[in-house]
């Protein structure tokens, strides 16, 4: 009797659940003993890759598909309706959706609490009008013991439509697909069937509703990426935030008209991407700098009521086209008090515009973090960036600013990126950190080693004539 056979019962299960099912399934050749503890063990992890080793080509070889599926069926058998806490499967087409739906309903049947299915059906969902579709079984949209759900498909998933959805202990559910559907329409819907959800994370939606809400009292995380409109013919008109107990929100979406109601009291850290199309980006550069009427211009103004949802936050971070939208309305920026963190996505085609502004409402500013330095140069972006030399140096709105850090990715040795470091440089009273990093893989721009010597030089040359500590970091390191 080996060691290992010595352990308690317990001991051994514990071990056993760790393992994927094939790993378990062969300790079981090794002795009764093992069968029959492997049996007990509440995780099941089955993958088919794993077992038909597509690199060797197995997949293509019919006997192997189902004698994978027999396994999964003798493992299922053999351990009864003992509970089960855990099970994930992940299948690629090839295994027979009908078998797959009895293992789930299966395990379903056994009160799994956390489920995972990673299933490459053409489209995973509930359809009543196509009988060529997949279609999960209805009893996991009424299971009363999924407490975690994930779900991965590369083609799509419809989310069940009917009236009985509901999942009253599910605390966390992530839809991770090429297109999300919620058949009931509406996301309001959606979420009033998890009632105690504290974390969403939903990707890639279709909306069918223009007009959308989240609401929920106990959701803490929620990260929602949003498809676009094209098909549609129409922009989004309006998305309201109901989550007073919302941490964390990752959210990237066309922009909408108004957000007629942003309750965020919570909120600690924010990420932003509001898309614009290009003609929006005309319309926005094109507006005048008081076309209060402007119709159009007044659906991009309305962003500032989810600004103000977000005052918050201790950490933001906005993407290029944000900041683009932003643009427009930086009258009517907030302060955000408690704003620590800062991270910045730039774009060679979007505008700074707002960075200013920004910069002067975050009075406790630690850290920014720069993605990209290189933006649209405007008239107004000036005194952030230095790209615009001006006279009237006294009111630049980075001499208020209380940053400590900067750290500067994907750098690409530019003369235009060396003059806003420069200009962070001079203006920062309280700059105490700069890193800077090389853009990694950049196959199309493959400077010579002397040229990051030359910059190492530079950057030693200003942290002496800044006291600061300037470093450059190549890539790959
Ligand atoms: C947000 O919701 C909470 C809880 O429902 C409520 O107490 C608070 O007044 C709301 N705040 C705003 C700004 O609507
Ligand atoms: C902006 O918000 C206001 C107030 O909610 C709303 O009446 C208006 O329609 C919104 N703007 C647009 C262009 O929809």
């Amino acid at each position: 009797m080996d060691l290992v056979s010595s352990l308690p019962e317990e001991v051994l299960c514990h071990i056993l659940s760790f393992m994927s099912t094939k790993e378990a399934a062969l300790t079981s050749v090794l002795s009764k003993r093992w069968l029959s503890l492997w049996t007990l063990v509440p995780n099941l992890d089955v993958d088919d890759s794993v077992f038909l080793h597509p690199e060797e080509g197995k997949r293509e070889r019919e006997g192997i598909l189902y004698s994978f599926m027999d396994f999964v069926d003798r493992v299922l058998a053999l351990q009864g309706d003992s509970p089960i806490k855990r099970f994930s499967l992940k299948c690629k087409t090839g295994i027979d959706p009908d078998r797959v739906n009895l293992w789930i309903l299966n395990v379903l049947q056994r009160g799994v609490s956390d489920l995972e299915l990673c299933l490459d059906f053409p489209r995973c969902g509930y359809s009543d009008n196509d009988d060529e579709d997949y279609e999960l079984p209805k009893e996991m949209f009424e299971s009363k013991t999924l407490v975690d759900l994930k779900l991965t498909s590369e083609f799509g998933v419809d989310w069940w439509r009917d009236k009985g959805t509901l999942l009253p202990m599910l605390k966390s559910l992530r839809i991770d697909s090429g297109e999300l559907l919620l058949l009931s329409d509406e996301l309001e819907l959606f979420v009033y069937a998890l009632p105690v959800v504290e974390e969403l994370y939903l990707a890639t939606m279709e909306w069918f509703d223009l007009d959308e809400t989240v609401s929920s009292a106990s959701l803490r995380k929620l990260t929602i990426y949003a498809k676009g409109f094209e098909g549609f013919g129409g922009d989004p008109k309006g998305f309201s935030f109901d989550t007073p107990s919302l941490v964390y929100l990752d959210y990237s979406d066309y922009v909408a008209a108004d957000y007629p109601k942003v309750n965020l009291t919570s909120l600690a850290e924010a990420r932003l991407n509001l898309l614009v199309k290009e003609n929006q980006v005309e319309l926005i550069r094109a507006a005048a700098p008081n076309g209060e009427d402007d119709v159009v211009i007044q659906r991009f103004r309305n962003v500032s009521k989810l600004m103000r949802g977000l005052i918050n936050v201790e950490k933001l971070s906005l993407s290029a086209d944000t900041l683009e939208v932003l643009s427009l309305s930086c009258d009517s920026m907030p302060v955000f008090n408690n704003l620590k963190s800062l991270n910045i996505k730039s774009h060679k085609e979007r505008g700074w515009q707002a960075v200013p502004v920004l910069l002067r409402n975050c009075p406790h500013l630690e850290t920014i973090v720069f993605e990209g330095l290189i933006h649209y140069v405007t008239d107004d972006c000036g005194d952030a960036c230095g790209c615009i030399s001006r006279e009237d140096k006294g009111r630049c709105s980075l001499v208020s600013c209380p940053v400590k850090k900067i750290q500067i990715h994907g750098f690409e040795m530019t003369v235009p990126e060396m003059k806003v470091i420069r200009h962070f440089l001079v203006s920062l009273q309280c700059l105490k950190e700069m890193k800077i990093y090389a853009k990694e893989n950049d196959p199309t721009n493959l400077p010579l080693p002397a040229m990051f010597e030359l910059i190492e030089m530079a950057m030693k040359f200003y942290s002496q004539e800044f006291k600061c500590d300037v470093s450059f970091i190549r890539p790959g390191s």
